[in-house]
């Protein structure tokens, strides 16, 4: 059962009237979509502060730690879609192929993974040579994004 269906189950049995359940069910979606949303922004902020180390403008001492918050909000990434909340900027493709969505997570980690080693291995100088193409954005957004 999904979790809105669940939830809104529950709310039924504990007495609450069906219009109110449901009124929660829709406002625990829009918070769905606000987290995964708060989620894609620290990415967003963590891509953009790598953007500005690479072009030279701010000193590279962080890269790493850049990288690491990207990680770690990857890996958040995927618990919130698997409750399969509709809406947002979010394509229904996502839960229509979901082997696929999860499969493009992982291929976001493991560049993300990559691009820490390299720099662990060379210096962030090295950052350099790590593609922002290799953190997977553009192609998730492609497929699973609205325009
Ligand atoms: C596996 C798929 C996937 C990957 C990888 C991914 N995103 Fe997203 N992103 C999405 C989806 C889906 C949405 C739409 C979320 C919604 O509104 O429901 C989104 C939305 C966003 C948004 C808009 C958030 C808002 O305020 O509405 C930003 C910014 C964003 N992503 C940045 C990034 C950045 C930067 C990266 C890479 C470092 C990234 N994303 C990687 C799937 C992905």
């Amino acid at each position: 059962m999904k979790f809105k269906t669940k939830l809104a189950a529950g709310l039924i049995l504990a007495g609450v009237t069906l219009s109110a359940a449901s009124a929660w069910a829709f406002v625990l979606d829009e918070m769905v979509i606000d987290y995964r949303q708060q989620i894609m922004k620290a990415k967003d902020a963590q891509a953009t502060a790598i953007g500005h180390i690479l072009t030279g403008t701010v000193p590279n001492d962080n890269i790493v730690l850049h990288f690491e918050s990207l990680l770690l909000a990857t890996r958040q990434t995927r618990k919130i879609f698997e409750l399969e909340v509709q809406g947002g900027d979010s394509l229904p493709g996502i839960w229509e192929n979901w082997d696929d969505f999860s499969a493009k997570l992982d291929t976001a980690e493991s560049g993300i993974n990559t691009a820490i080693e390299t720099i662990n291995q060379h210096g962030p100088g090295a950052a350099g040579d790590v593609a922002l193409a290799a953190l997977g954005c553009k192609s998730c957004h492609d497929t699973y994004r609205k325009k």
